[in-house]
């Protein structure tokens, strides 16, 4: 490196400063922990009786059979099923709109259920498609959706739920001939209105009877919320691949929102693979699907139980907390010193009690005293050794420390183990030394 004489005397000014100042070769032992704390306003999902689940399948199956076996747009059936839900959804309090939007030349209708309260700017959305193809009931595709989150809406009643974000609800019509109805709520929103939207969380065909358990690869967060669900309770999940964009998610998608979503599987061909993890038969996730035998019989009552959970967990987990949690302090004051051009120095935290994964919004505080900050290359170590780099190398840098909080998306990393705080002076000539890292979740 070439060295300038303004470098050297920046470095013997601080080096100077250090050693009058005492702060320089401190050895205190790691601060003790804070205590941990209960994540900030998150209130645990009930159990939804799948029973009652069921029982909205059954009426649906009977909505069919009374108007031509169907649920289809344009047909009977299908604002039967909207009359249907819409009549529970106001005996439990909520605000109901129904929309009417014109498709094919036949009229089609959307579904709103608003529960009262919440911040209106910070809206989180459940929904599912209620419409089937002509050919069947379209009990798994998509009943299934359809009572899950009907059910859940009423088990938000029950509980009287009163999250920090608003919640609302939404049933699709026409989703069969091109995510039509989606479509039309996600255009009449004016742009101001779609950006209160936090999330959009899609239910459609999660009670196959043969089932996989998917999860969309959409919103990380939405994402990460369903598989600690799913990982709670030992179910493993794969990504959902069958065919991204097929349901009414894209429609927010598109426009912008964070979505996410459940799936347990269309017409596509169970691997052996996928047996060995879930049971089943290798064979179509839905023999039944889009066509007549789609009926009451075409559930399994497993999938459609743990799925709904599942979507419940989301929900409640989701709308809990308006801010990132405050959680645990766990602090490292001890002085690390940085050798000068030389190998790389750890200064580690160890967290304990703190239950599942990190967030998404891990603050990593790092105060570092040096006198050519350029030099370093500051990195966060999971506890299972993954990387997260926070600082490169960027030697034209010659202001003095590193003092700042990083925000690192650590929802992948359990959150209990030894993490470390790395750091490398890749220069020579100046020098320093770790002064704090701390991490709060
Ligand atoms: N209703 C969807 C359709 O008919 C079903 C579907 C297929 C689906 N693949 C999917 C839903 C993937 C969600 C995700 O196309
Ligand atoms: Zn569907
Ligand atoms: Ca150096």
């Amino acid at each position: 490196m070439n060295l300038s004489v303004h470098r050297r005397a920046t470095a013997l000014a601080a080096l100077t400063a250090l050693a009058v100042s005492g702060l320089a070769g401190t050895t205190a032992s790691a601060t003790p922990p804070a205590a941990p704390s209960a994540p900030s306003g998150a209130l645990a999902a009930p159990d939804i009786p799948v029973a009652n689940v069921k029982q909205h399948l059954t009426d649906l199956q009977s909505i069919a059979t009374a108007n031509g076996g169907n649920r289809a747009h344009g047909r009977t059936g299908y604002k039967a099923s909207i009359d249907f839900v819409k009549a529970k959804l106001d005996a439990a309090g909520y605000t109901t709109t129904v929309t009417q939007f014109t498709y094919n030349g036949t009229t089609g209708y959307n579904l709103i259920a608003d529960w009262p309260g919440g911040d209106p700017n910070q809206i989180v959305m459940a929904g599912s498609h209620l419409d089937s193809v002509s050919s069947g009931a379209g009990i798994n595709d998509n009943g299934s959706g359809s009572a899950a989150v009907l059910e859940i809406a009423l088990a938000v009643a029950r509980a009287n739920y009163q999250p920090n974000k608003h919640l609302r609800f939404g049933w699709w019509g026409a989703e069969e001939l091109g995510l039509i109805g989606s479509n039309r709520y996600v255009a009449s929103l004016p742009t101001a209105e779609r950006a209160k939207i936090s999330g959009y969380l899609n239910f459609d065909m999660i009670g196959s009877p043969n089932p996989g358990y998917f999860v969309y690869d959409d919103d990380p967060t939405i994402e990460q919320t369903f598989k600690d669900y799913f990982a709670g309770i030992g179910v493993p999940t794969e990504i959902e691949t069958e065919g991204d964009g097929r349901s009414d998610h894209a429609s927010f998608k598109n426009a912008g929102i964070p979505v996410g979503g459940l799936f347990t599987g269309a017409s596509r061909v169970k691997t052996s693979a996928q047996v060995q993890k879930w049971g089943g038969t290798a064979a179509a996730f839905d023999r039944c699907y889009h066509s007549s035998c789609d009926n009451i019989s075409n559930i399994n009552d497993t999938a459609l139980d743990r799925n709904s959970d599942a979507a419940a967990h989301a929900v409640w987990t989701l709308s809990g907390a308006t801010t990132p949690p405050t959680g645990p302090v766990f602090e490292n004051a001890a002085d690390v010193s940085i050798p000068d051009n030389g190998a790389a120095v750890t200064s580690t935290v160890t967290v304990s009690g703190v239950a599942g994964n990190a967030p998404a919004t891990l603050k990593v505080g790092v105060d570092i005293i040096h006198t050519w900050r350029g030099d370093l290359v500051v990195d966060l170590v999971a506890p299972d050794g993954s990387v997260y780099n926070l600082k490169p190398f960027s030697s034209g840098d010659s202001a003095d420390n590193v003092q700042t909080t990083y925000t690192v998306n650590a929802s992948t990393e359990v959150a209990n183990g030894a993490w470390k705080l790395r750091v490398q002076d890749k220069a020579a000539q100046d020098t320093g030394y770790i002064n704090n890292f701390k991490l709060t979740f």
